[in-house]
């Protein structure tokens, strides 16, 4: 299994992740699961991974570290670098990087400026692993989102997937998109507030892919026939001024118990959570919600990933 982006195994964007190589790394991530059952020897015992978060992160960096740690090695950390790193005295994200990677063996970069990864995988030395650029990419969420469409589904050609919320600034709907887009017979419905709609290259490469691309005006139009129902947070840090007409709308696409009497019974409702009211947590005890599934499979996907990233 090869990862590459020009000379190093940086991981940038989805578009790095063909078919074939997300077999591999599927499987892998199978191993991985059952290695956290049954055990294992280490794999990467003595390597060092940074997490250099610039913006929040729960589950992301700490299913990255826990990663690292369950395959046996070790991990530096700083949880909000914006406040607590030399990003304080003005150091350059180009320099932090250049100095963090003469004490690991790869970093993983979470910041809120889109390009931020492909800014640092260019001047870094060791991999960069991009855990969120802005409003970019955050492609290692998106390689256990359609793990676990695979391993809920058990098929990713075919799919009916509604894409709800905010896909304007949503990083993991547009990571997921660019999985997603590469397999056969997909049609993706996009049922989101006007404002927060996506973006127009976005759609083209979508359609240019051969998949079927339709707007919806609720969720509940939108879920009758749906296999997958990826819903996402409005994400009010990215907005400049709050979107009053967007609050009033999302009324409209949130997953309540009357979506889900709408939603066929094979299929799955999915959320990189955190959720902030866009699905009613009396939707959790229904097992079609697959949310907190889809967050456990963090771990083994990323333990596949790092032995990948960082094994010989
Ligand atoms: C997402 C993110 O940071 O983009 N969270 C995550 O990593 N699971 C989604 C979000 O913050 O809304």
């Amino acid at each position: 299994m090869e990862i590459r982006s020009g000379g190093t195994r940086h991981v940038v964007s989805a578009e790095q992740f063909p078919p074939a190589l997300l077999e591999a790394l599927f499987a892998s991530a199978g191993e991985m699961a059952r290695r956290l059952r049954a055990g294992g020897p280490p794999l990467l015992p003595g390597r060092v991974m940074a997490t250099l978060f610039y913006e929040p992160s729960t589950r992301t960096r700490l299913s990255f570290e826990s990663a690292m740690l369950r395959l046996g090695g070790q991990v530096v950390s700083t949880e909000n670098a914006r406040d607590f790193s030399s990003a304080i005295k003005g150091e350059t994200l180009e320099d932090s990087v250049r100095i963090v990677g003469g004490y690991a063996d790869c970093i993983v970069l979470r910041h809120p400026e889109e390009g931020a990864a492909a800014r640092a995988a260019a001047v870094s030395t060791v991999p960069v692993i991009n855990a969120g650029d802005g409003r970019g990419e955050h492609p290692t969420q998106a390689l256990l989102d359609l793990y676990t469409i695979r391993s809920e589904l058990g098929r990713l050609e075919g799919l009916r997937v509604v894409m709800a919320g905010d896909l304007a600034n949503g990083r993991t709907v547009h990571s997921l998109i660019r999985l997603l887009s590469q397999y056969r017979g997909l049609r993706v419905t996009l049922a989101g507030p006007e404002e927060l709609r996506l973006p127009a290259p976005a759609v083209q490469a979508l359609r240019q892919s051969g998949a079927e691309v339709r707007e919806a005006q609720s969720l509940l139009e939108a879920v009758v026939d749906a296999d997958v129902v990826y819903q996402t947070r409005i994400q009010a840090e990215r907005l400049s001024q709050p979107l009053a007409a967007a609050g009033q709308d999302a009324a409209r696409f949130r997953v309540t118990r009357e979506v889900m009497a709408a939603l066929p019974p094979g299929a799955v409702v999915m959320h990189p959570l955190p959720r902030v009211g866009e699905i009613d947590p009396e939707v959790d005890s229904d097992p079609r919600a697959a949310y907190f599934r889809q967050a456990r499979n963090g771990v083994p996907v990323r333990m596949a990933l790092l032995a990948s990233v960082l094994g010989e």
